[in-house]
């Protein structure tokens, strides 16, 4: 079925489109490392929202990464004069007065979008989705931040596959501009283009993209990371070295063994592990011994301090 094409008209804190009900209040569920650049990134834009999970200690951390965050990009608004000291600070309170902290799951019932951004687990999201299906508005936009998962069993555990997206983000979320907005078979068509208006009013560039494993970017951008972590296995060139022929010969901005140290080994292993498992013949699709030595370790990264690289907060260590 074709995807109705409708004429958004975006308005800070709020999206309508012709076809598609009003979207004011986002909630997220899940405040890790992509849930709270999600969260923050809807309450900069002026939206509503409600942050939702299941503990209160990780409603606490994930509210202190969005303060940080939050403070970061406010000063680097100062010192490049495109901000007073002043109303970077009334903007940082504003950011921060749109998001409601909350361990309820009856607020779904109040959403008109739910971006779900908990660990890749489908056990863990199964019941979660139960909930959402249960309690949601019918023009609700239901969303799963997955990077590996089939949006379509997202759709099926909540009962309403019509009301079902993928809205895949990319870290760090506060910088990234990429959405990639995923339909399913079942997706509706006007619905859908109400996720791509509810992208573009979050000032992200939304591409359209098919269910399908890693949809756009992690398709091409996982086993590139592989081959990068192999090709450091076989001797060819050391990490820094790979990282800079990258950085300076295709110019990326990080190197591939930086990047997944960025990302999390642990996600990069979740992912091609997966794929192991459901593509044996794909080439393409194999796990380095050096990232499984590693996650068997605890050494994931940037968010351990220890991956290919020694990592201090969001920077190498030096
Ligand atoms: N909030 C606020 N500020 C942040 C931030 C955040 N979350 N993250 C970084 N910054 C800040 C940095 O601290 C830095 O501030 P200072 O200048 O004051 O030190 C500033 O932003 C810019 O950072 P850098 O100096 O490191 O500059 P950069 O130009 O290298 O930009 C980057 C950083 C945008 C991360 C860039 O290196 C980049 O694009 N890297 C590649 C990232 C990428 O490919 N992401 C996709 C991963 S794949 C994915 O996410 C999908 C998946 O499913 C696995």
């Amino acid at each position: 079925m074709r995807a109705l094409r409708a004429q958004p008209l975006l308005q800070r804190g709020r999206f309508f489109s012709t076809t598609f009900p009003e979207i004011k209040k986002v909630g997220v569920v899940g405040l890790g490392l992509m849930g709270h650049g999600i969260a923050q990134t809807a309450a900069e834009k002026g939206f509503e929202v409600v942050a939702i999970e299941s503990e209160s200690r990780f409603l606490d951390s994930g509210m202190a990464r969005i303060e940080a965050s939050v403070k970061k990009l406010g000063e680097k608004a100062v010192k490049k004069g495109k901000m007073s000291a002043e109303d970077a600070e009334a903007a940082a309170t504003a950011t921060l007065g749109r998001i409601s902290p909350s361990l309820d799951r009856a607020v779904f019932a109040e959403c008109d979008v739910i971006v779900e951004a908990v660990i890749e687990d489908l056990a863990l999201k199964k019941p979660l989705y139960e909930d959402i299906g249960r309690v949601v508005k019918d023009t609700c936009i239901i969303a799963s931040n997955t990077s590996s998962l089939a949006i379509h069993k997202m759709g099926a555990f909540s009962g309403r596959p019509a009301q079902m997206v993928g809205l895949h983000f990319f870290n760090p979320v506060q910088l990234m501009q990429l959405v990639e907005v995923v339909r399913t078979d079942q997706t509706d068509p006007a619905l859908f283009q109400g996720a791509m208006g509810f992208a573009k009013a979050l000032g992200k560039t939304p591409v359209e993209c098919i269910d399908t494993e890693g949809f756009v970017v992690n398709r091409l951008l996982v086993p590139y990371l592989i081959e990068a972590m192999a090709l450091v296995d076989r001797g060819v060139a050391s990490a820094p070295d790979v990282d800079v022929a990258m950085k300076l010969g295709a110019g990326h901005p990080m190197g591939p063994i930086q990047l997944a140290d960025y990302i999390g080994l642990d996600t990069i292993h979740n992912i091609i592990s997966g794929w192991v498992a459901e593509f044996p013949d794909n080439p393409s699709f194999q796990v380095p011994a050096s990232l499984k030595a590693k996650v068997d370790a605890g050494q994931l990264g940037r968010k351990t301090g220890q991956g290919y690289y020694k990592w201090e907060g969001d920077k190498l260590a030096a």
